[in-house]
């Protein structure tokens, strides 16, 4: 049977252009996963490097000052983000390693910031590089910020995270407030024996200034010194605040995000608990994620990824669409960690972006 060009060009059209052509006409719609989960949120790393070496974040002999250049160009973070704004991502979080250590960042944001009908682009940082950065990252269209702050204690941080000076990372929150961002974030990992004992002078920060002070449970996943039993679970850290602070609950919606929030009885900022090892919170899971090798994943710790990189060398975006569809299409119901750590080689959290 003779088949003519233009009936080729029909069957193609109905077959895969009407899939395209709902994805472009309907964003949002279609990136829903086989659990029925709406994603609409990607977190893009743009580096593995940091200039600092959280204990739980990576190994020990990781070289956190390595001057490779990075596996993805800034055309290719574009067109990832571009094509899964255009699949339905509304949110995009850029991470790393740290993601202000890679060069022309600034630039970079700005364009991520310009695609249209990306919601929000926002960012977490170690907070180092901040007090010079920050108001560039404002008029970039950076709309808020996630900073990484294990202590209160110069020398207990510098011990965490290998080297870190904390009065730079406290100087640069502030200069960040001072630059209009809103609802500044702050990230504690809590870790028993370890800086456990500073929750409740962490969530005093919130009693005069609108920080959200977000406590996160420890995941012995990560580095290859990954500490087993340092894990503080969510519900020990609030009992450990209700003996000190009247907290009150708010609404889930209100803030969104994996979080529990609380505010303390007449305080301006709040204080949240992140629970990913003892009480899952995958059922509300709506993110997918990028590493900084080009890696796409449908789950922190999944091991069903889809590597992006050939597809961005052939310049296909057809295959980037088809791969990112995969990626949502095969995500995982939940995460496999457990307070025991995951079994098999420990998970780079510098490569993933936390
Ligand atoms: N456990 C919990 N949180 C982690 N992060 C990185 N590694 C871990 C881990 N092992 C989070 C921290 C950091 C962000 C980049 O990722 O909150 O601020
Ligand atoms: Fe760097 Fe963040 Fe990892 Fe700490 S947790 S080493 S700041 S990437």
């Amino acid at each position: 049977m003779k088949i003519s060009t233009k009936g080729l060009l029909c069957f193609w059209k109905v077959s895969f252009g009407t899939r395209y052509r709902e994805l472009e006409e309907r964003p949002g719609e279609m990136l829903v996963d086989s659990h029925g989960r709406k994603i609409n949120y990607l977190r893009l790393s743009v580096t593995g490097r940091c200039d600092l070496r959280c204990r739980y974040c990576r190994p020990r002999d990781g070289g956190a000052h390595s001057a490779e250049p990075e596996p993805l160009t800034d055309e290719d973070l574009l067109l990832i983000a571009t094509t899964s704004v255009r699949l339905g991502i509304e949110k995009i979080r850029v991470t790393g390693g740290e993601p202000l250590v890679r060069k022309g960042i600034v630039a970079l944001l700005r364009r991520l910031a310009a695609i249209p009908r990306l919601s929000k682009l926002v960012l977490t940082t170690n907070g180092l590089r901040l007090s010079e950065l920050a108001d560039d990252l404002r008029k970039a269209g950076v709309e808020s910020l996630n900073i990484s702050l294990d202590s209160l204690r110069p020398e207990r941080f510098s011990r965490i995270t290998g080297g870190g000076d904390l009065r730079r990372v406290l100087s640069g929150i502030e200069r960040a407030q001072n630059c209009g961002f809103p609802h500044i974030k702050l990230n504690v990992v809590v870790m028993r024996g370890i800086n456990e004992d500073e929750v409740e002078e962490f969530a005093s920060l919130t009693r005069d200034r609108p920080l959200r002070v977000r406590f996160i449970e420890y995941m012995p996943a990560a580095s290859a010194d990954c500490a087993r039993g340092i894990t503080v679970p969510g519900e020990e850290i609030l009992d450990r605040l209700a003996k000190r602070y009247r907290l009150l609950p708010m609404e889930k919606e209100e803030l969104g995000g994996p979080a529990r929030y609380f505010r303390i009885e007449g305080g301006a900022g709040v204080v949240g608990v992140i629970t990913p090892v003892s009480c899952h919170f995958c059922g509300d899971c709506n993110r997918i994620r990028v590493t900084s090798n080009g890696v796409a994943k449908g789950c922190l710790f999944s091991r069903e990824d889809v590597d992006l990189k050939p597809i961005l060398r052939k310049k296909d975006p057809t295959g980037l669409r088809n791969a990112l569809l995969d990626v949502v299409r095969y995500k995982p119901d939940r995460h496999p960690l457990c307070p025991e750590g995951l079994g098999g080689e420990p998970i780079a959290m510098s490569v993933i972006g936390g």
